[in-house]
């Protein structure tokens, strides 16, 4: 079975570098889609309110430990939905999720946006941290934040987010955020690491996976996890799902990563944090 390495957060908690995220999963399809991802080896699951199918991802966690996986090896992410900002309305949110996951203990919830408009992100992120520090969730974090968002966020809460889960592809490198990261001792977790599958006809992605004899997602995959980022792509087939974790037995080299870097062209596949409310 193929497994992803583990990556330590800033908390000691344990993540895949690669995960399966469920964005557009349809509820009545994700409990199998997700067992089938844990079967092939998977162990971190990316969910949240919006997606309207953390039963699926909770019910496939129950088959997987009552089959004999533990419970601590899996990584289960949601997020509180932006219509849900607010201290109180985001513990009851968690409520809610956490009875539809159907889990005694979430391993990572995030703010899914910041909707700098809304301005409640701040109160948000301390019912976060009350969570926290009660051990119902065991690492918090962000998504989609920016550099103004996330230097709000540290003069007002006292945890460092774990993770800021944020658009970032080979079309899109997110160069000066990620360095931010670095600096603060946030994990960079991409979401939409392929462009939501429009990076898989870029030119120079398919000659790399020609030379490689992989696919072009596979190329773009190596390329997040040698670039340091945690990275949760979603398919929707058996074969896809284990396409996309095998990315650990071959290494792109120093010209061929920087081949890749040269391809940002800042180019959003989704919508852009300060537009988002
Ligand atoms: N925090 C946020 O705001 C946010 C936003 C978006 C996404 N996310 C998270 O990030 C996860 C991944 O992002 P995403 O779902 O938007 O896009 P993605 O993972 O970049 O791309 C998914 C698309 O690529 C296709 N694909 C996957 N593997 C493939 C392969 N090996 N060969 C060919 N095509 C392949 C999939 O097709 P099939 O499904 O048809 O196989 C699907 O159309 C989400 O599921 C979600 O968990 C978070």
């Amino acid at each position: 079975m193929q497994r992803s390495p583990k990556h330590i957060l800033n908390n000691g908690a344990s993540i895949d570098v690669l995960g399966f995220g469920v964005y557009k999963v349809p509820a009545e399809d994700c409990a199998d889609l997700v067992s089938t991802a844990l079967d092939t080896g998977y162990r971190t699951v990316d969910t949240a309110a919006l997606y309207g199918n953390e039963e699926g991802v909770g019910a496939a966690v129950s088959r997987a430990v009552a089959a004999g996986t533990s419970r601590e090896d899996i990584f289960v992410t949601s997020k509180v939905w932006n219509t849900d900002q607010g201290y109180d309305a985001t513990l009851a949110a968690f409520d809610t999720s956490m009875d539809k996951l159907g889990l005694d203990y979430l391993d990572m919830y995030l703010i899914h946006w910041p909707c700098p408009e809304q301005d409640l992100f701040i109160p948000t992120y301390k019912a976060l941290e009350s969570l926290y520090h009660t051990g119902r969730v065991r690492a918090i974090g962000v998504s989609n934040f920016e550099e103004s968002h996330l230097r709000q966020l540290l003069d007002a809460c006292d945890v460092v987010p774990a993770v800021n889960q944020i658009e970032l592809h080979p079309w899109l490198a997110q160069t000066e955020l990620r360095a931010l990261h670095a600096e603060l001792g946030i994990a960079t977790q991409a979401w939409s690491p392929l462009a939501r599958g429009g990076i898989l006809t870029d030119p120079v992605l398919l000659e790399l996976a020609a030379l490689h004899n992989r696919s072009v997602a596979q190329i773009t995959l190596r390329w997040h996890v040698q670039s340091g980022h945690l990275v949760i792509p979603k398919a929707s087939s058996e074969a896809r799902i284990a396409e996309n974790l095998a990315v650990f037995g071959f290494a792109l080299t120093d010209t061929e990563m920087a081949r890749i870097d040269a391809l940002d062209r800042g180019l959003r596949s989704g919508s852009d944090p300060n537009k988002v409310n």
